[in-house]
């Protein structure tokens, strides 16, 4: 396969320039079965030798093992690369479980500063709100995000998983740069209200999860066949009967991928470039791998072009997935709107 060099976008209004593509970071460290440090340091270096540079990690991912994980190698190129990172989902120092949401300012301080010393950094490009904790003003907790930009620890914000009309609340407190959701040929529901806001206020949108979490690649047919501690196995619609019936929703994607001779995986993360189009906001999908064969497998979808008739096929699906996008989804923006 010939090298792909991503084209550049503006993340959003007045933010840094990245490459189309970027890179979620959280499978190098948990929730998606074992994990080679070796090849996810040599994945990220193979990432920005391709033209990725928005690299996407959280606090909770592997409970701070992720930032560290990637903290020496974005300060080694700490000129290219667009660094981004979360707070606000608590974990148990003790099992990892999740606790809670916290977007109290107190919280925000300390935790941008966590950050900070685990990255290796003296400022984050992108901090986003991870989710929202709808009992905390967003005056208050936009506020104490805009408050760490006039500081100097961040440059931009970002918020993850909030509906249309917190957008634009959030946004009016400061700009915001770009929403992190979940969006995919299998999860549209950002397209109600989040989307619509996001174009028009020039904020950015980074699908998170472009590829249904590997299960719109094919890889696996259901969760059960992955490693005991996979995330996965506790999704609704990775398991069981629902994963069977999902599973015939990738018969288009088969048949495209066939006839244009590229993969699962390429159908799936062009369809996201292209129905941001048909949205008009910029996009920059953050596809997780942890290996460098499928990162230029990844890169390469974001020349690919589907038909008006492939898009045509891909429209039907997601209204016909069966199970929720979570098993709780009380935090997602869906749960609001
Ligand atoms: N804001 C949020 O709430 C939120 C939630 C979830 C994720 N995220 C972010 O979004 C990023 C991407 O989402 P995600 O990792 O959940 O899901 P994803 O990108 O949809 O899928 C990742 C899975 O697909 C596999 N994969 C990647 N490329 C492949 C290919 N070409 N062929 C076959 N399998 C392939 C990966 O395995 P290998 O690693 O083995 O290739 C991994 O298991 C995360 O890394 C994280 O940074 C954010």
């Amino acid at each position: 396969m010939t090298q792909t060099v991503l084209p550049t976008v503006e993340l959003g209004t007045g933010g840094p320039l990245v490459g189309v593509q970027g890179l979620g970071c959280m499978g190098m460290s948990e929730f998606y079965g074992p994990t080679d440090t070796g090849e996810a340091l040599a994945t990220l270096d193979a990432a920005l030798a391709t033209g990725v540079t928005l690299f996407d990690t959280a606090d909770m991912y592997g409970s701070g093992r992720n930032e560290e994980l990637i903290g020496p190698f974005a300060r080694a190129n700490r000129d290219q690369v667009v660094l981004a990172t979360k707070f606000s989902i608590l974990r148990s120092e003790e099992d990892g479980a999740v606790r809670g949401i916290s977007n109290d300012p107190a919280y925000i301080r300390t935790a941008v500063d966590a950050s900070l010393r685990r990255l290796g950094t003296d400022v984050i490009d992108l901090y986003y709100m991870h989710r929202r904790d709808p009992a905390v003003p967003l005056a208050d907790s936009v506020g104490a995000m805009a408050e760490l930009v006039r500081a100097g620890k961040v440059r931009h914000l970002g918020l993850s998983e909030v509906t249309g009309a917190e957008l634009r609340e959030a946004h009016a407190i400061h700009p915001i740069s770009a929403l992190q959701s979940e969006w995919s040929v299998f999860a549209r529901d950002v397209e109600r209200t989040a989307v619509p806001a996001a174009a028009e206020l020039g904020v950015a949108f980074v699908p998170y999860s472009p590829l249904g979490r590997g299960f719109l690649t094919g890889a696996f047919q259901d969760a059960k066949e992955l490693s005991a501690d996979d995330y996965r196995r506790s999704h609704p619609r990775y398991t069981g009967d629902n994963a069977a019936a999902n599973g015939e929703l990738l018969d288009p994607l088969r048949k495209i991928a066939a006839a244009r001779g590229v993969t699962l995986a390429q159908v799936a993360l062009a369809w996201v470039h292209q129905q941001a189009e048909v949205h008009g906001l910029a996009v920059v999908p953050i596809p997780g791998t942890r290996r460098r064969g499928r990162l230029a497998e990844n890169t390469a979808a974001a020349t690919l072009r589907l038909t008006a008739e492939e898009l045509a096929l891909l429209e039907p699906v997601a209204g016909r997935v069966a199970g929720n996008r979570y098993a709780d989804m009380s935090s997602t923006s869906a749960a609001r709107e």
